[in-house]
């Protein structure tokens, strides 16, 4: 099914480190404004500048000169089941769950219904060049068939999990200790590594949990160590204290997840907004990740994320646009948030720390950089084309603009889906725009 030998001229970037942790940010990235990239069989073979007896070598060559190609956007965090309640109004955290989330998410008991909301998000991700995606389900293990049916048809890399819930949220989308690690398993047997497909064990948060769930869940990730775990941790002031005075003989949010086996490297917490010092320390002692989302934590007036911090503590973060509490499935509107977030911090986020999150370091956060996030050798051929500018502003800015650091800038702050031309995964041409 993968495009054989397949050759693109273009304008190519991709990092090879993190901008924050070199001597020069140059040093993080390698660009080819006039470049050629080739794919076999999905995977990248070569990638240099372009040559001009490459025409007459590769008479199939697809010409893309202009444009910008980059690996495929990674989202580290986002809830499918909550897109036709994007943009609530009014409330805060659990006043926002109670009121709009847990209502929208009881319609994904119908496995046609979720199956419908599943393809629209998989291709609205597609239009925003996001090729890769960790994603929540509903209580409903069908929400989940229903994800990864659209993601396989796509061949999608994609990470996603039942949630488990069994208190705490009304009647309607309480599962059981018992029934929610059984029905997780047999989501595992079924879907982990099929495929470009994993599984992500996905207790919502501690708050909606017993003692009894997050054992099993935590017992479960035992049972198969290679799944992903995902949940939220430290978003809200009043979450934290709710968090807190549930789980009374825990040293704090995060410890109650780790006393229940549910840290390390393959553990990716949404938010993770308000850690103590040891929390911080905790992160990094146990490799675990953080989904930093930065238009959900604007929109629901949660706080600011440190994202220095995590630098400082050698603990991996990668972008989410959780959607529905953030308010767009874009990428660049969600780095834009986030350059805002750290400025408010009196902080900077480079165009060149924007585009790493979205690929490389979004790829690290999911222990997937030997496979996507890059264009190196080897790794799968999973692509975002952009056009520079779509807009009369943007035209206007870029012609204004001073060189590649200046004009990745304003693509970041100024792009959103307009400027996604095609998608690319696996080597085949999934998304394009006209
Ligand atoms: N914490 C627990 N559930 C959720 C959710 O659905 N969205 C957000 N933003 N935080 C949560
Ligand atoms: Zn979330």
């Amino acid at each position: 099914p993968f495009a054989k030998n397949h050759a693109i001229r273009g304008s190519f970037l991709h990092f090879i480190a993190n901008p924050a942790a070199v001597e020069t940010p140059a040093q993080s990235y390698q660009y080819f404004a006039d470049g050629l990239l080739v794919i076999e069989h999905g995977l990248i073979v070569e990638l240099r500048d372009y040559h001009a007896d490459d025409a007459s070598k590769y008479p199939h060559l697809e010409d893309r000169s202009g444009q910008l190609i980059m690996p495929g956007f990674v989202d580290t965090h986002i809830h499918y089941a909550q897109t036709e309640m994007i943009a609530a109004y009014g409330e805060q955290l659990l006043e926002w769950l109670d009121t709009y989330t847990f209502p929208t998410e009881q319609q994904f008991a119908d496995k046609t219904y979720a199956s419908k909301i599943a393809k629209f998000v998989i291709n609205e991700l597609l239009k925003n060049g996001t090729t890769s995606a960790l994603v929540f389900g509903t209580v409903h293990s069908q929400s989940v068939d229903a994800i990864f049916e659209q993601a396989e048809e796509r061949h999608m890399r994609l990470i996603a999990g039942k949630v488990m819930m069994d208190r705490n949220a009304p009647d309607y989308l309480l599962d059981t200790p018992q029934s929610g690690y059984a029905e997780s398993k047999a989501l595992i047997e079924k879907w982990h590594n099929r495929g470009r497909l994993q599984y992500a064990i996905t207790p919502r948060f501690a708050p909606t949990s017993t003692a009894e769930q997050l054992t099993l869940a935590g017992q479960l990730h035992a049972e198969y160590p290679d799944t992903y775990v995902q949940t939220h941790v430290s978003e809200n002031k009043n979450e934290i204290e709710w968090a807190k005075s549930l789980f009374p003989e825990c040293d704090g949010y995060f410890d109650i997840y780790q006393r229940f086996g549910l840290s390390g490297p393959k553990s990716i917490f949404s938010h993770a907004i308000h850690l103590t010092d040891e929390e911080w320390q905790a992160f990094s002692d146990t490799d675990s990740v953080i989904a930093f989302c930065p238009s959900s934590n604007m929109f629901l007036g949660s706080g600011l994320f440190p994202l220095a911090r995590a630098h400082c503590d050698k603990v991996r973060v990668g972008l989410g646009t959780d959607v529905g509490a953030g308010t767009s499935f874009s990428p660049l509107q969600t780095l834009c948030d986030a350059y805002k977030v750290m400025q408010l911090q009196g902080q900077k986020l480079s165009a060149l720390d924007g585009f790493y999150l979205v690929t490389l370091g979004g790829a690290i956060a999911l222990s997937l950089d030997d496979k996507i996030g890059s264009l190196a050798i080897g790794s799968e051929a999973d692509l975002v084309v952009l056009d520079w500018a779509a807009t009369d502003v943007q035209r206007l800015r870029m012609q204004n603009a001073k060189g590649l650091e200046d004009s990745l800038f304003a693509l970041m702050m100024l792009g959103d889906e307009r400027n996604v031309a095609a998608t690319y995964v696996a080597g085949r041409c999934v998304y394009r725009a006209d």
